[in-house]
């Protein structure tokens, strides 16, 4: 069958996507050449080789690590660009895609050189590919609450183009419930809002984002499943989730993509869409997931069509 681009009838929106996990190898090695810093790895092929997690936190560990080479405004477009290059080939039309600021200023870089760097790379998307991009900040949980509310005023005091506030990282051990302050006040500015919950956390922490956060939509929620009342509210408010189904497999959330539960979601009639989470680090892009799920879990057009209408009705538009 033959791959390209694959024009969705009204439109495809990718809506989890962690901007510093587009981070490609060869682009790590050539910022860091760039800032003259020296990474710890002897090459492509040793980086490339670590790639193998057992978990969400080891899969962070180096995913922090890599963003160390991102240091100026024009590294953060850099990375933005190539992103938006691969999205406009996997057919996206709106990229509404995460950035965690405390990832950076807690290393020493000014956040405004993330902002206008990611800012400025989505004003081209548009210009270039006609994809419709927009920034959420996103609260790293496992970090300082006091750090996240300071964050958020910072966003706001520069007047940060941003659509929404998320929460991510480290999941287990950290609930929404931490912080309901910063939301409360994102949502006081107009912000919308989603929060990353059920990925590895249980089903209570997803119930938390919807009633203390206002979470509008949830990232991953699959951990959902294990829990039926919560799936009939999930269904009947028509909540939308963020599925990662390759980032679930190479994170070990599930076995393989054949037992994702994806097509009971849909059966289920929880509005479900299709992501890539951290492309660079997970095997594929939105449309090289598409074909996985063609060929692993027999995905029709005809579900491919509404994942792709349910990520446009899920969008902040
Ligand atoms: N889960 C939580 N936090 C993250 C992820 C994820 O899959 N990717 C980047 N930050
Ligand atoms: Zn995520």
């Amino acid at each position: 069958v033959e791959e390209g681009v694959v024009l969705h009838e009204h439109g495809l929106a990718e809506l989890h996507v962690h901007i510093e996990g587009t981070f490609e190898p060869e682009l790590i090695f050539a910022l860091a050449e760039r800032n003259r810093i020296e990474l710890p790895y002897r090459d492509l092929d040793d980086l490339r080789g670590r790639y193998e997690f057992g978990d969400l936190t080891s899969f962070l560990d180096l995913y922090y690590a890599n963003m160390d080479v991102l240091r100026t405004a024009q590294d953060f477009a850099d990375l933005a660009r190539a992103y938006f290059a691969r999205a406009a080939q996997a057919g996206i039309t709106r990229a509404e895609f995460f950035f965690d600021p405390q990832a950076h200023t807690a290393r020493g870089v000014e956040l405004r050189e993330v902002v206008d760097g990611l800012a400025d790379a989505a004003a081209g998307a548009r210009r270039e590919y006609g994809i419709d991009a927009a920034m959420i900040a996103s609260i790293v949980r496992d970090r300082p609450v006091a750090e996240a509310n300071d964050t958020f005023t910072d966003l706001m005091k520069m007047q940060a183009p941003i659509i929404a506030l998320g929460l991510d990282s480290a999941e287990v051990g950290y609930p929404p419930s931490l912080f309901e302050d910063v939301f409360a006040r994102a949502r006081a500015e107009g912000l919308r809002i989603t929060a990353h919950a059920g990925e590895e956390g249980p089903p209570e922490y997803v119930r938390q984002a919807l009633d203390l956060l206002g979470a509008e939509r949830i990232d991953h929620g699959i951990r959902s499943l294990e829990d039926p009342e919560l799936v009939a509210r999930l269904v009947d408010e028509q909540i939308p989730l963020t599925a990662c189904p390759l980032s679930n497999v190479r994170l070990r959330v599930v076995d393989t993509l054949a037992d994702h539960p994806l097509r009971r979601m849909l059966e289920a009639g929880l509005s479900v869409s299709v992501n890539s989470d951290d492309p660079a680090y997970f095997g594929g892009y939105v449309d090289d997931t598409f074909s996985a799920l063609r060929e692993q879990l027999g995905l029709t057009d005809e579900e491919r069509q509404v994942l792709a209408d349910n990520s446009m009705r899920a969008a902040f538009l």
